[in-house]
């Protein structure tokens, strides 16, 4: 945890730091939007091919792990087909009228993009069915003998549902988009190229490996990338140097305790505590939650995604291991 701002740096969840530049740094077209090469090689024929057509965009699933670039993808696709786009997320949408309210001030093709979508309650849910399907909403107006149904009708529109697990999206719902997506985790020369860009627009100066050496610490996340690159302009600055290089880079980033492959205390944590406890597994998700202190699903959206990455966690049937490589990064000897 940031001490004074009570967040961790390379969480990849969305914090109050991100808010002023996450916005201006989000491209607006595909052509702007650097790595996911097979979304968007897929997006941009799925969108030509909608608009040749006088159509919305099929409905659309994102998902992968938080911070890299859902929300952004959403507005490339209004913006891309000229339409206006709502933001509300799964939690947001507390009973079924907010959603109606939200479903019956759509103009013709606009885009509504739900977060978080695999937290909308089941009621919430079937309001949105009929709308994906026939764009209608069936609402049911008194009770007991005397109720009724009746239909109201919605403007055609797309929905761009954003999730870090499929999984857990129930199956009427899944089978209702049309296009699903799965962003992965970037390369650190794609982050580069993003770090390189955001440094251009916030008026950073930044060579070519100080951007890699940040890159390579932001655990394949673009969020967690501008945000390591606004915090090391800070200590580049304070130190006096004019350009942010390699050195720079490193410095500000072991000031932060973030290693070199971006793993910060919780990281190492949950690795250590898999070794010193349970002889570096297997071991199953709930006890390793149990001896760290953090959620299991946090473990399994936020940490786990990156240490599989990376090669330093691996799932078996019988639950996670650590692997040699991780102790060879922490510098533990692996016991007999
Ligand atoms: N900022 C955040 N994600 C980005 C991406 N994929 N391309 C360019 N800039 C970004």
């Amino acid at each position: 945890m940031d001490e004074e701002n009570g967040y961790r740096i390379v969480s990849p969840e969305f914090n109050a730091s991100d808010a002023d530049s996450e916005i201006s740094l989000r491209p607006k077209t595909l052509d702007e939007y650097i790595g996911q090469a097979k979304v968007k090689e897929n997006l941009k024929i799925y969108m030509d091919a909608a608009k040749d057509r006088r159509e919305p965009l099929d409905h659309v699933l994102l998902y992968g792990p938080p911070g890299l670039g859902k929300t952004t993808l959403a507005g490339i696709i209004a913006n891309t087909m000229g339409v206006q786009m709502r933001i509300t997320s799964g939690p947001a949408i507390g009973i079924t009228g907010d959603l109606v309210g939200l479903l019956t001030n759509l103009d013709e093709g606009d885009v509504l993009f739900i977060d978080e979508i695999h937290r909308l309650s089941r009621q919430v849910e079937e309001i949105l069915y009929p709308a994906m399907e026939d764009n209608a909403i069936d609402l049911i107006t008194g009770k007991g003998p005397s109720a009724r149904s009746i239909r109201l009708d919605t403007k055609r529109f797309t929905l761009v549902g954003a999730t870090t697990r499929a999984g857990q999206l129930t199956a009427p719902l899944r089978d209702r988009f049309g296009i699903i997506l799965r962003l992965e985790l970037y390369t650190p020369y794609e982050l580069a190229e993003i770090i390189k860009r955001s440094a251009r627009i916030l008026n950073i100066q930044i060579d070519e490996d100080g951007a890699l050496e940040i890159a390579s610490r932001s655990r394949g996340t673009p969020r967690i990338a501008n945000r390591l690159l606004k915090r090391t302009r800070d200590f580049a600055q304070v130190m006096g140097s004019g350009i942010i290089t390699e050195k720079d880079a490193r410095t500000a980033l072991s000031k932060m305790e973030i290693d070199e492959l971006g793993l910060d205390n919780i990281d190492r944590l949950i690795l250590t505590s898999m070794i010193n406890n349970y002889g570096g597994g297997p071991v199953g998700l709930e006890t390793i939650a149990a001896s760290t202190g953090e959620e299991a699903v946090t473990i399994e959206d936020v940490y786990e995604p990156y240490l599989m990455q990376i090669g330093f966690l691996a799932r078996t049937p019988r639950g996670r291991i650590v692997t040699d490589a991780a102790y060879l990064h922490l510098g533990i000897e692996k016991k007999a």
